[in-house]
């Protein structure tokens, strides 16, 4: 007999057999006739299964002590249920009492519905209620879909270093790495912002790759968006233009929309019931439509028709906040939107400036209520060009020596993008806040686990 998880007895693969199971009970319910129903749940699925004991058990007394929480295995036979509530059942032959919850009225995640921000405080057990349950599966669905997709279309995976020496974004909003208060390394370093510029120089080289790793800003904005440490995917092709990722990023979304929906439909389902929103239609919509695709000027126009209704007036060469964002994906397309061509003064140092000599080859994504999800460019490939940018953001040309040289030997027009994990799987659960959908959140002021 070896141990069996409740996913593949859920799914009708264990019918008249006679199987072990592990997991933490949910709920004890005893009959006046003798029989304990309990509802295990071993986290491979949200279902829980059902167990039925008959006092004829030889510890039955040990079993009238379990309590939410408690973990045990059991053996015995799977039957199809005569309920409608589940579909297979477990008989048991035998229970193992494995770990008690020591003091159950003070147990932190008992069965009733606690509020999200109170599972943010007991971190280490909110993976045990249903919602984070469903998010973490979710969550590890989105990974495997985007190495699934990359791996398809043949790139390769680079892990980049997460300790680095210049900046990325040129937000100076980077940790510092110091060793009882001293430099460790030949210079300052600190923790990355982003693997982009590593993964250009082997896009320089393998022409399609990406770099997939956690990622650090020292972010003051203490919002449900922000995180101090988050994730990132960052795709980056050689021989490519703006046009060539905007498609790239659209046939990504649809693939891990259609891969989720695939593989985790029981999950998404309980995400609709909790969060009340009509997640399944939404993501559908995007797979079969795609997304909306405007310049940054166009949406100047859209939302200074409708100035009157936000708090940040709006005008060209301003930066969109969140109010912009939800006003353009909720009220306006009810769609995700890409948008193309930003000022130049507003974006990072490596992106290429257009023929206008104001705004440069750069596309945000953004979505519905989650605002930006992703953030990519056209690289500037023109040394000289690439020399002007960085003295206009007082950077040094000195420090950028290495990423300067891969536009000095055999340079070529390359482009890449960024997706925001977190902020990915918050759309796609449609969660509110971004420290709800990562295992244990870092944000300002807060890091206890
Ligand atoms: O737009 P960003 O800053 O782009 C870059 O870092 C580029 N180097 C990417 C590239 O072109 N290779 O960040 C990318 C995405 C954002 O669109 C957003 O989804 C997410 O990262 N993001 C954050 N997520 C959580 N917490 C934060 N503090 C975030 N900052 C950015
Ligand atoms: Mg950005």
């Amino acid at each position: 007999m070896y141990k069996i998880c409740i996913k593949n007895i859920i799914n009708g693969l264990f019918v008249d057999q006679q199987i072990t199971v592990c997991g933490w009970v949910k709920t004890r319910r005893d009959s006046k006739l003798g029989i304990s129903f309990l509802s295990i749940n071993d986290g491979s699925c949200i279902d829980n299964l059902q167990i039925i004991i008959k006092n004829s058990i030889n510890n039955y007394n040990e079993i009238l002590k379990l309590t939410t929480g408690c973990s045990v295995k059991v053996s015995g036979l799977i039957t199809k249920s005569p309920k409608d509530k589940q579909d297979y059942e477990m008989h048991a032959t035998s229970l193992l009492v494995i770990g008690l919850v020591s003091d159950p009225r003070n147990y932190p995640i008992s069965t009733k519905l606690h509020s999200l921000e109170y599972l943010r405080k007991v971190a280490h057990l909110r993976i045990r209620t249903n919602i984070i349950s469903s998010i973490i599966r979710i969550r590890n669905t989105v990974f495997t879909a985007i190495h699934n997709f990359m791996n398809t279309h043949d790139f390769i995976w680079i892990t980049t270093p997460i300790i680095t020496s210049i900046d990325t974004e040129g937000f100076s909003n980077m940790f510092d790495i110091l060793t009882n208060n001293k430099i460790f390394f030949n210079k300052k370093s600190f923790l990355t912002v982003s693997g982009q510029l590593n993964i250009e120089s082997y896009a320089c080289a393998l022409s399609k790759v990406y770099t997939f790793g956690p990622v650090f800003r020292a972010e003051k904005s203490n919002t449900s968006r922000h995180l101090a440490e988050f994730w990132m995917v960052e795709p980056e092709i050689a021989f490519a233009n703006l046009q060539d990722i905007i498609k790239l990023i659209e046939n990504m979304l649809k693939y891990i929309f259609s891969y989720v929906l695939n593989k985790r439909i029981k999950d998404i389902e309980y995400c609709v019931k909790y969060n009340g929103k009509n997640l399944i239609t939404r993501l559908n919509n995007f797979i079969n439509n795609g997304f909306v695709h405007i310049n940054y000027d166009e949406a100047i126009e859209i939302l200074k028709k409708n100035k009157s209704k936000f708090n940040k007036q709006i005008t060209w060469g301003c930066d969109f906040s969140l109010e912009h964002e939800n006003y353009l994906t909720n009220k306006y397309f009810k769609n995700i939107v890409a948008i193309t061509n930003y000022p130049k003064n507003i974006k990072a140092f490596y992106m290429r400036i257009n023929s206008d000599n104001k705004t440069v080859s750069a596309i945000d994504v953004i979505a519905q209520d989650v605002g930006e999800i992703i953030g990519g460019s056209q690289r500037e490939e023109r040394l000289n060009k690439l020399d002007i940018c960085l003295k206009e953001k007082n950077l040094s040309i000195k420090n950028y020596w290495w990423y300067r040289d891969l536009r000095k030997y055999g340079t070529v027009p390359h482009s890449g993008f960024g997706i925001g994990l977190e902020r990915l799987i918050l759309y796609i659960t449609g969660m509110h806040n971004i420290r709800d959908v990562i295992p244990f959140p870092r944000s300002m002021n807060d890091i206890n686990f």
